[in-house]
């Protein structure tokens, strides 16, 4: 049974031993082979049958390398270990993708592995995954010594939003990926390697090379336009999903018309058609989580103290009023039993310290983690909130944004940077988004401002007239 791709030698002692969808190479070191990417479990006894065609025999393959964890690369190990000694190697943070093997080895960046005559340089290059490496190393022909180059991870598909959600995923996997691709490109390459035949149009090259005496495989030309290619893409990804994804938040609410924080105010944006709520949460005197943006009750209540200073059933008795509207304040829980259902995305913010865990479990007991975002104008809520509940994406509220802060923000984990409006420019959503993350603005006052930041190809705003957003976006 062989599969839909014939083996065949690449170059010098390279050999493509793989199927169409997911290739597989061979190196023989002249001390025992290595095999890169094992392919899916039902094309493992494919890449057994190409080995013994091209005259080897597969229990000499003496090293298993894996570009990243994904099943396509990673599912025909159990097998070939049941025909092998091989040892093992994987990126650490991608054992969470593999099941039925556990590797013997985990990659150091810039690790050289060694076997017979062959050393192969490994370097992180994460984004497509957390643990994905590429690999370097020479090949002979001819008498000639040219350097082979594999990017472990070049797919932009698994840096969309929704496949990031489903496998639980960071968003910042996005910046790793470009910070990869510039990387690479430092690297020099003579034989593109591809991990998936269309990377370097394995199947076209092998069909050249049948009635050609040069081999198409060396081309020096291929490696840079490629990952420029893959950078355009993952740009593409981000873009797109800034618009078909864009969130308009109700800021508290359509707070412009109705009392803010309030189901009047809430029920009002969702039917002007936001698709998002934004709020803020804080704790009263007997331990109930409300939502309530100010420090003190003064504003909204005409009285003296904070929420904290004042029990569930003393708040209740205040009304709000705005517009000739009025309405009572909303216990988070009640919230989220009117709201969890809907398919709409909650920017929940947290006002007072010491509250985090206590809305990380409100949030859990409704399964809100995707389709949250928990934010804070303060790094440290947000980092312990992050700590507690590292399913729940966070952001930050801030007015200035430096270098150091986001170099804080992706050591937490932190997927969403909310900038104030007027720093929200094109250049700016630009490199935010290369560093990798969802940028969504708030302070948005005007509409001039609005519609300065949805052009600006941010992903997100709160705001308090999301009619207005709604007739604009149209
Ligand atoms: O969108 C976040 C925004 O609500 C932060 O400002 O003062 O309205 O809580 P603030
Ligand atoms: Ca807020």
């Amino acid at each position: 049974m062989l599969g839909d791709m014939k083996p065949f030698k690449m170059v010098g002692n390279l050999y493509f031993v793989g199927t169409y969808r997911a290739s597989s190479h061979l190196i023989d070191t002249g001390d025992g082979l290595i095999l890169i990417d094992s392919g899916y479990a039902e094309t493992a006894d494919v890449i057994v049958e190409s080995v013994t065609e091209l005259g080897f025999d597969i229990k000499d393959v003496k090293y298993i390398l894996h570009s990243h964890g994904h099943s396509d690369h990673t599912d025909g190990t159990p097998r070939l270990l049941e025909l092998t000694k091989a040892e093992t190697f994987l990126g650490e943070g991608d054992v969470k993708y593999i099941s039925g093997w556990a590797p013997n080895h985990f990659y150091q960046d810039g690790q050289v592995i060694t076997l017979g005559n062959t050393n192969i340089l490994c370097i992180a290059t994460p984004g497509h995954t957390e643990g994905t490496f590429s690999f370097f190393f020479n090949v002979e022909e001819n008498g000639q010594t040219y350097r082979a180059g594999m990017f472990g991870g070049a797919g932009t598909n698994q840096l969309k939003k929704p496949y990031l959600n489903r496998r639980k995923c960071s968003w910042l996997n996005r910046g790793l990926y470009f910070k990869s691709v510039e990387r690479l490109k430092k690297e020099h390459v003579d034989v593109f390697v591809g991990n998936h035949t269309w990377n370097n149009k394995t199947k076209g090259k092998y069909e050249t090379m049948l009635d050609s005496v040069e081999n198409p495989f060396i081309n020096d030309a291929e490696w840079v336009p490629f990952l420029e290619k893959c950078e355009k893409d993952a740009e593409s990804v981000i873009l797109n999903e800034s618009r078909e994804l864009f969130v308009n938040y109700a800021h508290r609410g359509a707070s412009h018309y109705a009392p803010e924080n309030t189901f009047l105010s809430f029920y009002l944006g969702i039917y002007m058609g936001a698709n998002g709520i934004e709020t803020d949460v804080q704790m009263t005197k007997d331990g109930v989580l409300v939502l309530f943006h100010d420090k003190t009750i003064d504003r909204m209540t005409g009285q003296e103290g904070s929420v904290s200073d004042y029990t569930l059933e003393e708040l209740q008795q205040f009304t709000f009023e705005k517009n000739g509207l009025t309405d009572k304040i909303v216990v988070f829980e009640e919230f989220l039993k009117q709201f969890s259902f809907r398919d709409i995305t909650f920017a929940i913010e947290i006002k007072q310290p010491g509250t985090e865990k206590d809305i990380a479990d409100m949030l859990r007991k409704y399964g809100m983690h995707n389709k949250t975002i928990v934010t804070s104008f303060s790094l440290e809520c947000i980092q312990i909130f992050k700590e507690y509940a590292p399913e729940y994406r966070v952001g930050f509220l801030t007015r200035e944004v430096n270098e150091q802060t986001l170099e804080f923000l992706k050591e937490i984990k932190a997927d969403e940077l909310c900038p104030f409006a007027t720093i929200v420019t094109t250049e700016n959503v630009e490199k935010w988004h290369r560093e990798g993350f969802n940028v969504r603005a708030w302070g948005v006052y005007s509409e001039e401002l609005m519609r300065n930041v949805y052009d600006s190809m941010a992903d997100g705003m709160t705001v308090n007239f999301p009619d207005k957003l709604v007739e604009y976006i149209k």
